[in-house]
């Protein structure tokens, strides 16, 4: 077997988490030409080669105006319902457990979809997740950055008043440039004091002092993405001392140019500077990237061994909200792969 296609199928049988994959960004292009044709006139192309130059992205904010879009077509509990099982049977497909996905309550509710359909949703999607496909699933709820402190206020209030089951942590998303992240500090607090853990987006599209914001105003205990930490040597030292893991999506961070390549990207020296890493795919199908291809295309820049691919999904299930037990029994089970 070639080198690569031996590490292929390692990776593939390495059990693994993932920790920060968003809902909507998950849908199949499928599902989206499917959901697409029930809406004549969203200007989401119901085509699947279309679709594939519809996700060709020129930057950042192209990426955000395109996700939306394929938001707004979602207006059912059914289609959340759908969305999370279409979810789940990718991850399993590729070995992976349990995953942390972020939804956007705010979002979906001024799209014509209720908060109680939402959650109906979430709730039988999960169930069938994990009894028809085995995947445990957590939530974490967050805000829309660009929707500002009314987006905040009303996240914190739906994600406390309804407290569904798998809720774990609170977050915040879309752009980061104009949008700061000590905005949002009363809302991070609040569902901090109530247990739920704060992981916002930081250091994507902007630079270190996004993420110091990030630690310093929202007691982030995990970084969405995190990129642009590499640039910050003393922040690199507090991210490795704190052990405050970083979601890394490096093919997001190639499609949505803000990195030129995943050989160009500062994974190596987060690594070396003994940040805590994992390896996440954000958006999969918008990006065209999978769990298990974040894992190859890192090994293969990096010359990562089998050894190090494990460390890294070790990585991420001790990065996860987990209870101790599973965690332990997951490090077990990656251990005897190892
Ligand atoms: N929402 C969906 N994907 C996102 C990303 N990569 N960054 C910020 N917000 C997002
Ligand atoms: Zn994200």
């Amino acid at each position: 077997m070639p080198e690569n296609s031996a590490m292929a199928a390692f990776v593939a049988e390495l059990p693994k988490v993932e920790l920060h994959v968003h809902l909507v960004g998950s849908a199949s292009p499928a599902t989206v030409a499917r959901l697409a044709r029930r809406h004549p006139g969203s200007g989401v192309p119901t085509d699947l080669t279309e679709l594939r130059e519809f996700f060709t992205f020129r930057d950042f904010d192209h990426f955000l105006t395109v996700y939306w879009a394929v938001q707004s077509l979602i207006t059912t509990s059914a289609d959340i319902h759908d969305l999370v099982v279409g979810l789940a049977a990718d991850l399993s497909a590729q070995r992976c457990r349990y995953a942390e996905v972020t939804v956007t309550p705010y979002n979906h509710v001024l799209d014509g979809l209720s908060g109680d359909a939402l959650l109906e949703g979430l709730a039988s999607g999960r169930n069938a997740a994990a009894t028809e496909h085995g995947v445990d699933l957590a939530w974490c709820f967050d805000i829309p950055g660009e929707k500002g402190t009314t987006a905040g206020r009303e996240t914190l209030i739906f994600a406390l008043r309804n407290r569904p089951d798998g809720l774990v942590s609170f977050g915040l998303g879309g752009p980061e440039i104009g949008v700061g992240r000590a905005l949002f500090e009363p809302f991070f607090t609040a569902a901090r004091e109530a247990g739920l853990h704060s992981v916002p987006h930081a250091g994507e599209t902007s630079g270190p002092a996004t993420v110091w914001s990030a630690i310093h105003d929202l007691g982030a205990e995990r970084i969405g993405h995190g990129t642009s930490s590499a640039a910050d040597p003393a922040l690199l030292a507090y991210l490795a001392e704190h052990r405050i893991p970083l979601e890394v999506c490096p093919t997001s961070n190639v499609r949505t140019r803000q990195v030129e390549s995943v050989a160009a990207h500062p994974v190596r020296r987060l690594l070396d500077h003994g940040v805590l890493v994992t390896l996440n795919t954000d958006d999969p199908p918008m990006f065209g990237a999978t769990l298990n291809g974040e894992y190859l295309t890192v090994a293969e820049c990096l010359g990562l061994t089998r050894t190090e691919l494990v460390a890294l999904a070790g990585n991420a299930v001790r990065a996860s909200f987990l209870q101790d037990t599973r965690k332990e029994a997951l490090l077990a089970e990656l251990a005897s792969v190892g």
